[in-house]
């Protein structure tokens, strides 16, 4: 139902309680501590010299979230023990039961949902409707992967064979699987690697990132309400290029499930890759140069949203994030002036507002290099624009004290002048000619990374033709490329951006089990 005015009471409705809700956890203090079975609490700990750090949120530096004391290499060695010592416990638990514990972890992130966006607001930087996004990520591959899960490992598939002969094939957990997560999908990205190796029945080490350990905690928190044992799933908190060595080289880890930056995809596949004895499996989702070809077919008032939403939401910061604009010349100056005009009223504010479009980025190291990076591309562009930052209300006189960053994009020559992923809202507008398109595919795929790429086009073989040949996980045409759905759009990229199968689909499970046969002479 619509009010005279066309708004969704629904939905206002909805909005008003979730404001109220959120409210309650505006100045609350989260802790957060490893939590393998035998480590002490988080005030004993700290009794005994544990040092806790404070941590501040990105949308506002005076703004405090909570504490959080790191794990020692005396409780990466105990975990590891303990996890051993349970994974026969846990891998013979029934399937269902382990998927029945999934399915209450998200009946209780939904009674939760207050909280969990609050958290994801206040640690993460998010806006509101990216909070919600996180819970509902999170809660779909809960329910998406217990239901894989029975599929899977429900009952052995019966094979052929000679008569007074039965052959089953059947999968089981690995042993201890360590799953290291990235802050940007704080919650999201870090429930789906852990609910997916719990159920396949492994034993897991979950190690968030640094930035995000608090949402982490209260997730791990959630799943042990749920039903997951605490010996079944237990919390590391640290920067990883300093535990990962450690931990990874240790030959009782079974296998790792990453997401996260490609050098540090490369860093602990070489740690694997020195161990001895069983070989531990990867499975690494990583960086993108997502590229979007627009031709001179496409309308730029259609493709201007698509772009902004592609390139701006989240701050950028998301893997599937557009970096490379590719606009064929005929349409360019057109398509760039409705950008650049749009790029202005993007709202760059603190996300509790609503209004917000663009909240901050995750920290000053992240903001730094943006900022470097922009200055350096700058030199060499043929034509940028700037959108601005925002700071309103009378709470915000004294101006916003987070880490924002102006969305920016710049027209530059050639992917040649991109080194690296740049992690944030900068978008890059690249020229090319109908002659030129063989160039452009050639210049995406030799980039060696090949997570989403976008296509605006009204010719419809053109697109497909284009979406054969350019060699990326995730392809979307005449639509934004971000938000991939679990069990709708499974998510995942090639070469540089990972090593599939690909999060939310159907074949990601059995990357977390072993195959085994059963030949009985009957
Ligand atoms: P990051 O690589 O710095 O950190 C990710 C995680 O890895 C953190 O938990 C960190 O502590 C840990 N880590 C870092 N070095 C390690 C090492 N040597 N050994 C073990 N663990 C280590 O990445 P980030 O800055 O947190 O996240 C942003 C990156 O993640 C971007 O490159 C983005 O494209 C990528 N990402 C990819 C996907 C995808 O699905 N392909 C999704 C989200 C993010
Ligand atoms: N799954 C996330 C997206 O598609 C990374 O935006």
């Amino acid at each position: 139902r619509r009010n005279s005015k066309g708004v969704n009471l629904w939905c206002e409705k909805h909005w008003k309680q979730l404001h109220a809700d959120l409210r309650q956890w505006d100045s609350h203090q989260w802790h957060a501590a490893s939590s393998p079975v035998s480590a002490a609490s988080l005030s004993e700990k700290r009794a005994s010299g544990g040092a806790a750090e404070t941590m501040h949120s990105p949308r506002d530096l005076r703004e405090v979230v909570g504490h959080v004391v790191w794990s020692t290499p005396e409780e990466l060695q105990s975990a590891l023990q303990v996890a051993e010592q349970f994974f026969p416990t846990w891998s013979a638990t029934p399937v269902e039961k382990r998927a029945i514990a999934l399915e209450k972890f998200a009946d209780l992130m939904e009674s939760n949902l207050a909280e969990l966006m609050a958290l994801c607001c206040r640690e993460a930087g998010k806006t509101m409707q990216d909070g919600i996004d996180e819970v509902r990520e999170a809660v779909d591959f809960c329910r998406y992967y217990a239901v894989q899960a029975r599929k899977l490992m429900g009952k052995p598939e019966l094979l052929p064979g000679p008569t007074g002969e039965s052959n089953e094939l059947y999968s089981v957990g690995r042993g201890t699987f360590v799953c290291i997560s990235p802050w940007n999908f704080p919650l999201a990205i870090f429930t789906g690697q852990v609910v997916a190796a719990l159920v396949a029945g492994n034993c897991v080490l979950a190690k968030p990132a640094e930035q995000t350990s608090l949402i982490a905690a209260r997730a791990v928190a959630l799943m042990h309400e749920a039903g997951i044992p605490a010996r079944a799933l237990q919390l590391l908190l640290g920067d990883g290029a300093k535990i990962g060595p450690d931990l990874l080289s240790d030959k009782r880890v079974a296998g790792v499930a990453f997401t996260g930056s490609t050098g540090a995809a490369h860093s602990i596949n070489r740690t694997l890759a020195a161990r001895d004895g069983a070989i531990g499996i990867l499975i690494a989702e990583t960086g993108g140069q997502n590229a979007m070809i627009v031709d001179s077919t496409a309308l730029p008032e259609q493709v201007c949203r698509d772009v902004l939403q592609s390139a701006f939401a989240s701050a950028g910061q998301r893997c599937s994030a557009l970096r490379v604009l590719f606009v064929q010349e005929d349409i360019a100056d057109q398509l760039i002036e409705v950008l650049g005009g749009a790029l202005r009223e993007l709202r760059v504010d603190d996300p509790r507002y609503l209004s917000t479009d663009v909240g901050p980025v995750i920290d000053a190291e992240a903001l730094g290099n943006l900022k470097a990076h922009i200055r350096t591309i700058g030199e060499h562009s043929r034509w940028q624009a700037r959108g601005s930052v925002h700071g309103v209300g009378s709470s915000h006189a004294e101006g916003l004290q987070g880490h924002y960053l102006a969305p920016t994009i710049v027209e530059i020559d050639s992917l040649d002048q991109l080194q690296a992923e740049h992690f944030g809202p900068v978008l890059h507008v690249i020229r090319y000619s109908a002659k030129g398109l063989t160039s452009v595919i050639d210049s995406i795929n030799n980039s060696g990374f090949g997570l989403t790429l976008g296509i605006h086009t009204r010719n419809e073989s053109a697109a497909l033709d284009i979406e054969r040949r350019v060699r990326v996980g995730n392809t979307y045409i005449n639509r934004n490329q971000i938000g991939a759905v679990v069990g709708v759009q499974p998510f995942g990229g090639l070469g540089l951006s990972g090593t599939g199968p690909k999060a939310g689909g159907p074949h990601y499970l059995p990357r977390f089990t072993t195959e085994r046969v059963r030949t009985i002479n009957t």
